[in-house]
């Protein structure tokens, strides 16, 4: 060949495999969450973005899809577990469908303070026993994110658990917020969190319940004005991977993967009060009311359920011990 058809050719494959080649270097990590782009989980998510191009960039690029651009939770989980997504930030309230030892964290009055919650959440051994032996969920946590307490907010007063009688809340899908419901003798709506402002707009439902942050970013303070501080339950969001996707990359990219989420989780939490402080604001100048009520009487009310649930599902029985013996407990 001669010297000008040896550059022809050479330049003519360069040409056609530079930016072929650049583009399939890249694995895109899609990251899905129903959040706002302005809840700290989608900051902390960003946070996880930052982490894993900063030291990993020329390998992956990580893409966010808030606001369930990705689908709802119950779509985007599937979604996850058969590898087309590969991160995504859930309620465990979601997972308890896959493995029963989720459904831990919606045992009504778990816990007895805030502080214990995010003490046992963030404890990599918590997390570690629950991701153990997950093969068959599709799923692995790795990190945890507070969701705050959840308390239940309706269009008429709540002041004590009689006036949660014969009305109609939504509550995430999951078995035990059926039973707590019962305990409750109250009426459960299971709806895709996106779809809860409609059917309060509808008037499906009488109210719902949740951390403040939904009465302001997913505007249902626009019909709920009472918001009774019952903090019946304190339900982690966690950032899991598909274990399709981790099992099939390096192990260094694994710890790597890990170390985002631990990075994430920081984020979240110190973002965490001051978000919930300032939507307390905002809802307020929506008119929402917000009621301390008496909590040991809704305590009292569903109390049972901690019996019930080990019954029925012993699988939680470790985890719920080391749970409850965080703190002192009434009931
Ligand atoms: C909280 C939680 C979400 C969850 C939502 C819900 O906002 O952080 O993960 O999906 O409650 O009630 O559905």
């Amino acid at each position: 060949m001669n010297l000008f058809k040896y550059f022809a050719v050479f330049f003519l494959t360069a040409a056609l495999c530079l930016p072929f080649s650049s583009a399939q270097a890249k694995t895109v990590i899609e990251v899905a969450h129903t959040q706002m782009e302005t809840h700290p989980d989608h900051i902390a998510l960003l946070a996880f973005k930052d982490y894993i191009e900063k030291h990993a960039g020329e390998t992956y690029e990580v893409q966010i899809f808030p606001n369930q651009k990705a689908g709802s939770n119950e779509q985007a989980i599937e979604l996850l577990r058969a590898g087309s997504i590969q991160f995504m930030v859930i309620s465990t309230s979601i997972l308890e469908r896959y493995n029963k030892k989720y459904s831990l964290f919606s045992i009504p009055y778990l816990f007895t303070s805030e502080n214990d919650y995010e003490k046992f959440i963030t404890d990599p051994n918590i997390l570690e026993e629950l991701g153990a032996k997950n093969e068959e969920d599709g799923f692995t946590p790795l990190s945890a994110f507070t969701a705050g307490s959840r308390s239940f907010y309706a269009k008429s007063p709540i002041i004590t658990p009689e006036d949660l009688k014969g009305k109609t809340f939504r509550v995430q899908s999951g078995f035990t917020n059926k039973d707590m419901m019962d305990f409750f003798n109250a009426n459960e709506m299971t709806i895709s969190f996106g779809e809860v402002y409609s059917a309060l707009k509808k008037g499906l439902i009488d109210g719902a319940e949740n951390n403040e942050l939904a009465l302001v970013e997913q505007k249902h303070g626009e019909f709920c004005k009472y918001y009774a501080y019952d903090h019946h339950q304190m339900i982690p969001d966690l950032l899991v991977g598909s274990t399709v996707f981790l099992y099939s990359i390096p192990q260094d990219d694994y710890e790597m993967f890990r170390q985002a989420a631990l990075e994430a989780q920081k984020v979240e939490f110190a973002l965490w009060k001051d978000s919930i402080e300032k939507a307390k604001k905002s809802a307020k100048q929506m008119g929402v009311k917000f009621m301390e009520v008496n909590v040991d009487d809704f305590r009292k009310t569903v109390t049972p359920i901690h019996e019930h649930m080990l019954k029925t599902r012993p699988e939680i029985k470790s985890l719920y011990d080391k749970a409850r013996g965080m703190g002192s407990h009434e009931g």
